[in-house]
C-alpha cells in the first residue's frame, strides 16, 4: 500500500456535526448568569429569525421535530377535527411522521411513494380519502420537495389541510416557494442531524396566526391565557392581556389537551447561533450535495441517487443511494463495506405500515393494519436504500475517498 493509500484508509465521512457558534457559546453563558433558561427572550429570537427564514408570518418553537408535527396535527382539532379522524401520510419516512398522527389522536393512512422521488406518489392519494380525512402530511424526503401542486390542489379539491413534514428540509424550494410554507403548516427538526440545530428541538411554520396561537398553547399543556410573545417568550414581562377583568390570572386555564413540549434557551442559543452561519452551512452542504450527484452516475445502474428537477432546490440533508434491482450484493454488503471503509451510513427507513412491527401490530381505533406488499416502492426502498452525511464537516477530500471505496467495492463484485 502506497503513502497516500495509507492516509486515505484514515479519512472517515461521519454521519452529522453540529455547529455551535462563539455567537452561541456568549448566549449561553448569559444564560448562565441570569438564569433564564426555560422558554425565553431567546426562543422568541429563534422563531422570529425562522419564520423570516422560510418566509412564514409566525414559527413556533418546541421541543423536537416530532413534537413539531404532533403539535401542527393537534391544532386541527380547532378547525373541528375529532379523534379517530384520519390523516393521508407516505408509507416511506422517519418513523416519527406515523408516530405523530398517532399521538396526536389520529389514525394514519398510507400511500405508496415513488420510488425515483422517495416522496408520496400523488396519483395515489385520492383512493385514500374517506369522509374520516381531514389533512394530507406529505414529507419532503431527504431534502427533495414533495410534488406539491398535486398535493395542494387535490386538498383544495376536498377540503382538506396539509401539514408539511419539512424535517429534513431545510433550505429546500419547490417552484420558488420554501419547504414548510406552502401548506397551511410546516414542521421542521432542528434535531443534530439537521441543517439548522438547536441540538434537540422542533418548530412550527404557518402564515395563519390562529394556528400559530393554538400551537403555543399545545407545546404548554393546552393553555387558555394570553398567547401573545410577550407573555409566551419573555420571563417576568407583565402583559395587560394575562389578567381577565376579574384579575384572574388566566395563564392557568386549559382550553385544549395539550403537550410538554417547550424548546428551553439553551437550545434557542445554539439555534440563533446556528442560524447566523446558515447561508455558509447551506451552501457548503449544496456543494457537497452537487458534488456526489455528479460523480455517483458512474455506479448506475446497481446503485442509484435521486436527480435534482429544474423547478426544485434540494435541502442538502443527506446523499441518498438506492440498490438497482440487479446489483448482485445487498444493502447490508455494501453498508457494512462503507462503514468499515469509509462512511457511516443509516438505512433510509422503510416502509411503516409493513416493516415496522410497532405499526404491524398496532390496534388503533380503527386502524386498519397492512399487509407485506401494500407498499412495494416503500418496501423496495427499506430494503435497498442508505443514506450517508453531506453535512458542512465534509470536504472533497473526504467525498473523493467515499466514491473511491465505492469504485473499489464495486471492483472487488466484479463490476
Ligand atoms: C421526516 C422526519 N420527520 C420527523 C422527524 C422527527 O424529528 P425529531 O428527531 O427532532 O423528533 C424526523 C427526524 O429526523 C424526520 O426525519
Amino acid at each position: 500500500m502506497g503513502i497516500e493509500e495509507k492516509v486515505m484508509e484514515k479519512i472517515k465521512v461521519p454521519f452529522g456535526t453540529i455547529e455551535i457558534t462563539p455567537k452561541a457559546k456568549r448566549l449561553i453563558r448569559e444564560i448562565l448568569k441570569t438564569k433564564n433558561v426555560s422558554q425565553g427572550k431567546y426562543v422568541g429570537q429563534f422563531e422570529k429569525r425562522f419564520a423570516e427564514l422560510v418566509g412564514v408570518k409566525e414559527a413556533v418553537a418546541v421541543s423536537s421535530g416530532a413534537d413539531a408535527d404532533t403539535i401542527a396535527l393537534a391544532v386541527l382539532y380547532d378547525c373541528g377535527a375529532e379523534r379517530g379522524d384520519e390523516i393521508i401520510v407516505p408509507a416511506l419516512s422517519f418513523v416519527a411522521t406515523a408516530n405523530a398522527v398517532v399521538h396526536a389522536g389520529f389514525n394514519p393512512v398510507f400511500v405508496d411513494i415513488k420510488r425515483d422521488t422517495y416522496n408520496i406518489n400523488p396519483e395515489l392519494i385520492e383512493d385514500k380519502i374517506t369522509r374520516k380525512t381531514r389533512a394530507i402530511m406529505p414529507v419532503h424526503l431527504m431534502g427533495k420537495p414533495a410534488e406539491m401542486d398535486a398535493i395542494l390542489d387535490i386538498a383544495k379539491w376536498h377540503n382538506l389541510y396539509v401539514i408539511e413534514d419539512a424535517a429534513e428540509a431545510h433550505g429546500a424550494k419547490y417552484k420558488g416557494r420554501n419547504a414548510g410554507s406552502m401548506g397551511d403548516m410546516g414542521a421542521f427538526s432542528t434535531y443534530i442531524a439537521h441543517i439548522i440545530t438547536t441540538g434537540e428541538g422542533g418548530i412550527i411554520t404557518t402564515n395563519n396566526e390562529h394556528f400559530a396561537e393554538a400551537a403555543r398553547s399545545l407545546r404548554a399543556h393546552g393553555r387558555e391565557g394570553c398567547l401573545c410573545k410577550k407573555c409566551q417568550n419573555i420571563p417576568g414581562e407583565k402583559c395587560h392581556k394575562r389578567f381577565s377583568e376579574e384579575g384572574e390570572d388566566e395563564r392557568f386555564y386549559f382550553d385544549r389537551i395539550g403537550y410538554s413540549s417547550k424548546m428551553n434557551e439553551f437550545e434557542a442559543a445554539v439555534g440563533v447561533g446556528a442560524l447566523e452561519s446558515y447561508d455558509k452551512i447551506l451552501s457548503k452542504r449544496r456543494k457537497n450535495l452537487a458534488y456526489l450527484l455528479g460523480n455517483f452516475r458512474r455506479f448506475e445502474p446497481f446503485l442509484r441517487t435521486f436527480y435534482e428537477e429544474s423547478h426544485e432546490t434540494i435541502g442538502p440533508h443527506a446523499f441518498p443511494i438506492l440498490l438497482g434491482e440487479k446489483a448482485p450484493f445487498s444493502r447490508d454488503e455494501y453498508s457494512r463495506f462503507l462503514n468499515d471503509n469509509c462512511a457511516d451510513t443509516r438505512d433510509t427507513f422503510a416502509s411503516i405500515p409493513t416493516q415496522y412491527k410497532s405499526f404491524i401490530n398496532f390496534k388503533g381505533n380503527g386502524y386498519q393494519n397492512k399487509k407485506l406488499g401494500d407498499f412495494p416502492n416503500a418496501e423496495y426502498v427499506g430494503d435497498n436504500g442508505l443514506h450517508i452525511g453531506v453535512h458542512q464537516g465534509l470536504h472533497k477530500k473526504e467525498l473523493d475517498h467515499f466514491l473511491s471505496v465505492t469504485e473499489r467495492f464495486m471492483k472487488e463484485k466484479g463490476l
